[in-house]
């Protein structure tokens, strides 16, 4: 059997072998605490600062600005309670109807709670219309909250417009930027960011680290309390980890070319596919589109169908968003563009820095074999 071709990095990543190295004397000899005072612990807290300093350098922030969280998850939540919290006399949340299951979950508790959620439509390329979300906005709208990417489409969503639009109207802007990361370029200053998410696991380093930016001059509610982190985000900090989120970053800072890498890859497999295979639908926005992802659909071929023999020859690709597929519905994005799913189901393909044009190549000669196949039985 071949060695596994991992074409689904929008899910998860393999953690670099830099970043593992990095991180494992913090798991050994390297277990002082950072909060204390003698140098066994304080050595540690530096390099903490000298990380959210990286971090900080990526997107354009100050390091005061940078708190560690778990994961992504707990700083999307947290970055929309505290907007909540800081508006007690607003009621009124827009967001877009293709958010990562943290962000419209937060949103549907509190329509619980009693909020008004916007949930902005998307196309058929599930683009955003802008005039739709400045007709949204009311006296009563405390938070705009947009992601910078599409974790299923890899569609790019225009956040420095949006964040103009939520300044011009002095309403806050929290963004997801987790699968944007290292793929565009992030600047909160210029896009109006007042509140920014990232995880760990989708740049190379383990599941369960997340960030969490929050701009210097706005209120900050914490959602879990202690002195941790400014007194931001209580809890000892997850030494390993934030080593391992920092050491990633740091691969990120040093190898800005990586993504042209992919990017070829990508519209060589993408070409491809449609030169080799009758009747294809691309989803997704062409001209935005992060430069690792290929939302694909051949008609008359079940998705899930095809994810399995593809895996049969240790192929691993996703049918939708990884979170959503043991729910075994059709992805929100998919049907907030109204996709023909019947026909057209997609599987989505996402690169990463491991792949190479040989996996390509072999991928596609299965690929290729099984629509056929599929399609000939029927
Ligand atoms: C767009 C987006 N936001 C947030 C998350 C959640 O990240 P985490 O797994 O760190 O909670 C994901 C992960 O799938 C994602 O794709």
């Amino acid at each position: 059997m071949n060695k596994e071709i991992y074409f689904d990095n929008n899910a998860t990543t393999k953690v670099d072998e830099s970043v593992l190295n990095e991180m494992l004397p913090y798991l050994k000899e390297q277990y002082g605490n950072p909060s204390s005072t003698y140098s066994f612990g304080k050595n540690i807290k530096d390099k903490i600062t000298n990380i959210r300093k990286n971090i900080a350098k990526l997107i354009n922030a100050d390091y005061q600005e940078i708190i560690f969280t778990s994961c992504a998850s707990e700083s999307n939540t947290t970055a929309i309670m505290n907007a909540v919290k800081s508006n007690p006399n607003k009621k009124h949340i827009i967001t877009t109807k293709v958010e990562h299951a943290s962000i419209l979950e937060t949103c549907k508790h509190l329509e619980k709670e009693g909020y008004r959620i916007t949930y902005l439509n998307v196309d058929s390329q599930g683009k955003l219309d802008l005039k739709e979300l400045e007709s949204s906005i009311t006296e009563d709208t405390l938070l705009i909250s947009i992601m910078m990417a599409n974790n299923e489409l890899g569609n790019i969503y225009p956040i420095k417009e949006i964040g103009q639009i939520a300044k011009n109207n002095n309403i806050l802007f929290h963004c997801d930027a987790v699968q944007a990361i290292g793929k565009v370029i992030v600047d909160v200053k210029e896009m109006n960011i007042d509140t920014l998410s990232l995880s760990g696991h989708k740049i190379h380093a383990p599941k369960g680290i997340g960030v969490l930016y929050v701009k210097k001059d706005i209120e900050f509610n914490p959602l879990i309390f202690g002195h941790q982190e400014n007194n931001r985000r209580g809890g000892t900090e997850n030494v390993p980890y934030i080593i391992a989120i920092g050491k990633a970053i740091e691969n990120i800072l040093n190898d800005p070319e990586s993504n042209i890498n992919i990017k070829k890859l990508r519209d060589d497999l993408e070409q491809k596919i449609i030169t080799n295979i009758e009747d294809v639908k691309i989803y997704g926005d062409k001209e935005n589109r992060l430069p690792n992802t290929l939302n694909v659909a051949f008609k008359g071929v079940n998705a899930e169908e095809l994810l399995l023999m593809l895996e049969s020859f240790n192929i691993f690709v996703s049918t939708g968003s990884a979170c959503n597929s043991e729910l075994a519905e059709p992805s929100h994005v998919l049907v907030a563009c109204n996709a023909d799913l019947e026909n057209y189901s997609p599987i989505r393909i996402s690169l990463g820095k491991y792949n190479t044009e040989e996996e390509i190549d072999f991928f596609l000669k299965r690929l290729i074999t099984i629509v056929n196949m599929i399609r000939r039985r029927k």
